[in-house]
């Protein structure tokens, strides 16, 4: 399905929140914490709208300083597969390496199609946090994106 990627607005929420029940069912966030974010001007939420603008995904990003956290991100169960989510997360790369020095974002251990799509984003896995998830308690893998330019060793003994 065509989509097009726009900034999250107030009367999204409801859609929102509701796919967001739909995609994480253990511990969704609340229409009042969508709300939150939307109003904190560190935090910048980006949907995938489809034909009569229907919200199709959507993802969270949050900065301190110059790192940025990527909070959130799904696409709906029928739209998958279909490149939203690497349309969501390119945009919100493409913002982090004008912007940020990094990203940053745990993700289930078990969660093999987000392991995959941040890896192909370039996100490398830089540590574990035991038992960070409930319902089911999992593991955390904790994921990076580096956008500074790392000087060579010739260069940093110069
Ligand atoms: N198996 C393996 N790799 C997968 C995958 C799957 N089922 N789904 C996505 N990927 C990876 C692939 O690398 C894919 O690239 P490719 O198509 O070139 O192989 C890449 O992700 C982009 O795929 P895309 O079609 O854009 O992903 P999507 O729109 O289906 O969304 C998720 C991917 C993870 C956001 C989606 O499965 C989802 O909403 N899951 C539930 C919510 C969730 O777990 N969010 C992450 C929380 S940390």
């Amino acid at each position: 399905m065509n989509h097009q990627i726009i900034p999250m607005r107030e009367i999204h929420l409801p859609q929102v929140a509701a796919l967001e029940k739909l995609c994480f069912p253990a511990d969704p966030w609340s229409e009042a914490l969508f709300r939150e974010a939307l109003d904190n001007p560190a935090v910048a939420i980006l949907l995938a709208q489809g034909e009569g603008g229907a919200v199709l995904g959507y993802a969270v990003l949050s900065a301190v300083l110059d790192e940025g956290n990527l909070d959130d991100i799904a696409v709906h169960p029928e739209h998958r597969r279909q490149g939203v989510a690497d349309a969501l997360l390119g945009a919100l790369t493409d913002f982090g390496r004008e912007h940020l020095s990094a990203l940053m974002l745990e993700v289930r251990a078990s969660n093999a199609p987000a392991v995959a799509l941040y890896e192909k984003h370039g996100f490398a896995a830089v540590g574990r946090r035991k038992n960070y998830y409930d319902a089911p308690r999992e593991d955390a893998i904790l994921m990076t994106l580096t956008f500074e330019e790392i000087p060579n060793e010739t260069e940093a003994a110069e």
